[in-house]
């Protein structure tokens, strides 16, 4: 398969594009990025690597952070973490409050805000250092040692963080966070504001497409069947009230952030991260989308 072609092949097909939607502007730093870019990275799992437009440069990876925390939470809690998380798509947006309310506190899965925030109170839990310790994991899995948290844009989310705050205080109101929701948040939102490029990204989701290979990362491990069961989370939850619409027009298991990146894999294959920040109204980029539709539809490689 000539991967290379086919991401040229891509990008013209995607021009059109260019200038569809907005980036996320709720987080003041986010607002302040050049929209116009995008890059995009295949890995497979033979090692090879095909590169297009900008993707050695760093991005917010936002909600892709959530994958990452998924993996640690089932490698140090296991399966009691769905006494506290759901694992049904929630068919709301990523940080609903409506569901939650009525659902007294269970978050419906892992990758909706609230979701993230439980699993966050529950890695501080079992980690000693836990920031060091996260980035730690993120450093192992991408295999770049300089990949690092934002301050400015973690610091920037949480001056505006109503709506997270609300979600917090109302997962406290029913139990479902143990420790200070100040802590917890703070963690949170540096974990949103790690960055990465494709090529790392990429890298970093590797492991999940292979999920026949040992995942063992810095003390995180995980069986087969959680990667596995990791990437049925992301084709059903992966990407909100769209994650239908993405399974359509894709096919492959994948978890998208509102820095504009999207990160997928095609089990037994490759791995794939594209990255353009402006996004629809879903709070998905709109190329990125479109680029990984073209990608699956011109290989004739998707799960379906
Ligand atoms: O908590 C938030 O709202 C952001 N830090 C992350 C949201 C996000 O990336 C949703 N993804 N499309």
């Amino acid at each position: 398969m000539d991967y290379q072609q086919i991401l040229e092949n891509i990008y013209q097909e995607i021009k059109p594009y260019t200038s569809v939607g907005q980036q996320a502007d709720y987080i003041p730093a986010l607002a302040k990025i050049n929209p116009d870019q995008f890059g995009m990275c295949i890995h497979t799992i033979q090692g090879e690597t095909f590169k297009y437009g900008e993707a050695t440069t760093n991005f917010s990876i936002q909600s892709i952070s959530k994958v990452f925390s998924l993996a640690m939470c089932l490698s140090l809690e296991g399966d009691s973490l769905w006494k506290r998380v759901g694992k049904e798509p929630s068919g709301t947006a990523f940080n609903s409050l409506v569901q939650l309310e009525a659902e007294k506190g269970i978050p419906r899965n892992p990758f909706i805000n609230a979701g993230a925030i439980v699993m966050t109170d529950i890695l501080l839990n079992h980690l000693k250092h836990p920031e060091e310790e996260y980035l730690r994991f993120v450093r192992a899995v991408s295999g770049n040692s300089q990949t690092n948290y934002n301050k400015e844009v973690a610091m920037s989310e949480r001056e505006n963080g109503y709506l997270n705050a609300s979600i917090a205080n109302l997962l406290k109101y029913h139990r479902n966070i143990d420790n200070d929701i100040e802590r917890v948040l703070r963690f949170y939102f540096l974990q949103c504001s790690i960055e990465m490029s494709c090529y790392d990204l990429s890298q970093a989701f590797l492991p999940f497409a292979n999920h026949k290979q040992t995942f063992s990362f810095e003390g995180i491990t995980l069986t087969a069947s959680q990667v596995k069961r990791i990437n049925a989370i992301m084709q059903t939850c992966g990407f909100y009230d769209e994650a239908g619409e993405f399974s359509y027009l894709v096919g492959l298991p994948g978890k998208s952030g509102v820095g504009g990146g999207i990160a997928a894999v095609y089990p037994q294959r490759y791995s794939v991260a594209v990255w353009s920040p402006r996004l629809n109204r879903k709070g998905n980029s709109v190329m990125g989308i479109k680029a990984l539709e073209l990608l699956t539809t011109q290989t004739q490689e998707s799960i379906f």
